[in-house]
């Protein structure tokens, strides 16, 4: 596996691939590897002839500093989880590949979906993941770029980006993994204490009974009810949505063909988790 920590290699590696009609499948991370990003990877690999990883810690769609600060490097051991599954390259960006002119991110607009969930509470988020993200598909120039469902928003808005600018690049969605208790799989996790790493399960099996409730039930009722059930545990609920799948706006009421999906994002103390689920 290549290991490539300058714009030029990756340069000259992407003209190498582009002579040899190589196809390139690109798997965007912030690093601290786990399951799930193991399965975009082994997605990419049966999909494309040459699998490109990048590590970066996107600086600018942090929100908050201290989640930047606190949010997990183990740089060794994601080259190793790399090798192992048989990543083709690896590439951790200097800021200056990304951001040659300063550390801010350019502004985007898709139709409201970056207003919604994790854009309302998370200001200025989406402007920084779509702008490390163009960046990227301008460097890596995939065939095929491969995201997880877990961010369902960002799939979204990345889905989006490529079809705004015309970008010749498949998006492939790639379905949560989880753990076996039910938590999605997150980088974040390892920062969960044992205990809030205990109680956590139920962030997967509430979003399960909201799914059965709202069979008999509205969708304010069932948005009250997983209020409710919140209340019981020790993590604080930031918001419980069921959204339109395409255009992420709230439903109001449940329509026929519509395809829902719930979101989800709680604190365990400062720890912010997400997860969503499909209603149909
Ligand atoms: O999902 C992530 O890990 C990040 O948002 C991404 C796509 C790598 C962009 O920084």
């Amino acid at each position: 596996m290549e290991v490539l920590n300058n714009i030029k290699s990756v340069h000259n590696l992407i003209v190498k691939l582009k002579k040899t009609g190589k196809t390139i499948g690109f798997v965007p991370t912030m690093g601290a590897l786990h399951q799930g990003h193991i399965s975009l990877v082994e997605q990419s690999l049966k999909e494309n002839d040459f699998t490109l990883v990048s590590v970066f810690i996107n600086p600018t769609q942090f929100n908050n500093s201290e989640d930047l600060k606190k949010y997990p490097i183990t740089i060794d051991n994601d080259i190793e989880i790399l090798k192992k599954h048989g990543a083709d390259a690896v590439y951790f960006p200097k800021v200056e590949d990304i951001y040659p002119n300063g550390l801010t991110s350019e502004h985007y607009e898709f139709f409201g979906l970056e207003m919604q969930m994790e854009g309302k509470f998370r200001p200025g988020h989406f402007d920084g993941v779509a702008t490390v993200i163009r960046r990227f598909f301008e460097i890596v120039q995939p065939l095929n770029a491969y995201f997880g469902e877990k961010d369902f928003q960002q799939l979204r808005i990345v889905q989006e980006l490529v079809k705004n600018f015309h970008l010749p690049i498949q998006i492939v969605p790639v379905a949560i993994k989880r753990e076996e208790d039910g938590l999605a799989m997150s980088s974040r996790n390892v920062r969960l204490t044992e205990s809030q790493r205990k109680e956590s399960p139920i962030i997967y099996q509430i979003l399960l009974q909201a799914k059965e409730y709202l069979k008999n039930h509205s969708i304010e009722e069932t948005k009250k009810f997983v209020e409710e059930k919140f209340k019981e545990t020790s993590f604080k609920l930031e918001y419980f949505e069921i959204a339109d799948e395409k255009n992420l706006l709230p439903a109001k009421e449940k329509l026929k063909d519509q395809k829902l999906r719930a979101f989800i994002a709680v604190f365990a103390d400062e720890v912010r988790l997400i997860d969503n689920l499909d209603l149909n």
